[in-house]
């Protein structure tokens, strides 16, 4: 079974031994935004949706025993801080929540930016959890006092089911205290900015089994006592991992709540080379033992789709809004959208910054409204992608996951804006099934990640359109509208 505990829902699945998916199930939940560019989770949904997933998984005939072993991935960097008991002491500050940006350029400044990421391979950016250990110690020193333990949002569950606390390499490289190049914990780091180790649990690499379910967590949930879990991912990583990339070949392309462009790398780069990229390329460890990869992250990506549809859209469907977007020409007749609904990470690392739609006139209709969002989440992207080039990879292929994947109409704007060749599988859900893919992994239903997923059937590709030129001017545009407004804040 594999889990993907994300930010507006938890899916899981269930494979069998040639690793066809045989169950799904998915139970939705939203996030708190208590300020602009803030977002907030209480940890307990993803437990209760867990819980709910399982429920449902029974429901539909799963039967405990049948569940060898378990592998969870989540969204990255969001704080999970726990008591001694493993409660949590406040809501898990999200990924997506920009208020750190002061600290985090504070902690640079004292430690010294090239410093930080020879330590790191990254630089410091507002989503990485380490800024919100630092905001926490700030602003809420009596609950920062009650910390004992700080996990991600996979590891919460991991915890919850087997007792154990621990991280993986590629969930922990995403908290910005951690040695990517070593695959360890960054505790030379932590002494200097005083946060105590003992925070910090064991770090496995992800395909690991750290423990089992115990009675406690089978009464909870149902499952066996005694059944397997590995440590599991963070969900990019187990996306890679789920939709075959895993050799430097390879590229991946999700849309969820983020948007993220990731390409495998066989070493982690150099720390001189690392610091002359674009201080927003993550690089972390793979889900698989060692690699690495480099990354660009949009942050509103199906979130800017989502945002639409609850304001402006009054709620219509998502078909019903793809419907309408196809009512409109390419380019939006003019109309350009700025995703920055929280800031934005990849390229400008700005918690400033702030959504718009340029250029509207009177020939606009709503129709117009919708395509320019497909096509802004598209143009950011490309930005990301620019990023992660400028490591001179070369990536044969990308493949697309997430809920992208079920429109074609969005998928074919990401194929002209990007004017790159994109696939496809049969499944979108792919942390969950790289999740899954790792816990059998574990278990040696089999050998190679990639052999499995290349024998899973129904491949189908995206070729750039006509539009690609249309696009170019459009991406130019919306580049100039982003810097200006960048250097207007
Ligand atoms: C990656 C990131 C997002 C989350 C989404 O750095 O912040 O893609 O992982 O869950």
């Amino acid at each position: 079974m594999g889990v993907d505990i994300g930010t507006e829902g938890t899916k899981a699945l269930v494979i069998d031994e040639q690793g066809r998916i045989v169950k799904r199930a998915y139970s939705s939940y939203t996030f708190d935004v208590p300020k602009s560019g803030w977002a907030e989770q209480d940890p307990e949904i993803w437990w209760n949706a867990f819980r709910s997933c399982l429920g449902d998984l029974w429901a539909q005939g799963i039967s405990p025993a049948d569940i060898i072993a378990i592998g969870a991935a989540g969204q990255m960097h969001s704080s999970v801080l726990l008591d001694e008991t493993g409660e949590a002491v406040m809501n898990s500050i999200l990924w997506n929540d920009t208020r750190t940006k002061t600290v985090c350029d504070q902690i640079l400044r004292s430690v010294g930016h090239e410093r930080y990421q020879a330590l790191t391979c990254n630089s410091l950016l507002p989503g990485f959890t380490l800024g919100k250990l630092v905001w926490v110690k700030t602003h809420l020193p009596e609950v920062y006092e009650r910390i004992r333990h700080v996990l991600m949002p996979k590891d919460f569950i991991n915890h919850r089911l087997t007792g154990r606390w621990t991280a993986d390499v590629s969930d922990a490289s995403g908290t910005g205290i951690f040695d990517v190049r070593n695959r360890r914990w960054q505790t030379s780091l932590m002494s200097e900015l005083d946060l105590p180790q003992a925070w910090f649990p064991p770090v496995f690499e992800s395909g690991a089994i750290i423990g089992s379910v115990t009675p406690a967590a089978s009464e909870a949930t149902g499952l066996q006592t005694g059944t397997a879990v590995i440590a599991g991912a963070a969900d990019n990583a187990a996306a890679a991992v789920g939709m075959g990339i895993v050799d430097r070949d390879r590229g991946l392309i999700s849309i969820g709540t983020s948007g993220v462009v990731l390409s495998c790398l066989e070493e982690a780069p150099s720390a001189q080379k690392a610091a002359t990229q674009n201080p927003t390329l993550h690089v972390f460890c793979h889900a698989i033992p060692e690699m690495w990869y480099a990354m660009g992250v949009t942050l509103a990506a199906g979130a800017s789709l989502r945002w639409f549809r609850d304001s402006l859209g009054h709620g219509a469907s998502y078909d019903a809004l793809m419907d309408a977007a196809a009512q409109s020409e390419p380019g939006s007749n003019g109309l350009i959208y700025l995703p920055f609904l929280t800031g934005e990470r990849t390229p400008y690392n700005s918690d400033q910054l702030r959504a718009g739609f340029i250029g509207i006139h009177l020939q606009h209709k709503p129709a117009h409204f919708v395509r320019s969002v497909l096509e802004g989440v598209a143009y950011s992207l490309r930005d990301c992608l620019e990023v992660v080039q400028s490591l001179n990879r070369h990536v044969d292929e990308f493949i697309v996951t997430g809920g992208v994947v079920n429109s074609p109409l969005w998928l074919q704007i990401l194929s002209d804006v990007l004017d790159r060749p994109l696939a496809v599988r049969s499944y979108s859900e792919g942390a969950a099934y790289g999740a899954a893919a790792l816990a059998g992994l574990s278990q040696g239903f089999w050998t190679r990640i990639d052999a499995l997923v290349k024998d899973q059937p129904g491949k189908e590709r995206v070729a750039p359109s006509s539009n690609v030129a249309v696009y170019r001017e459009g991406y130019d545009r919306y580049k100039t509208y982003a810097q200006s407004l960048l250097h207007r804040l």
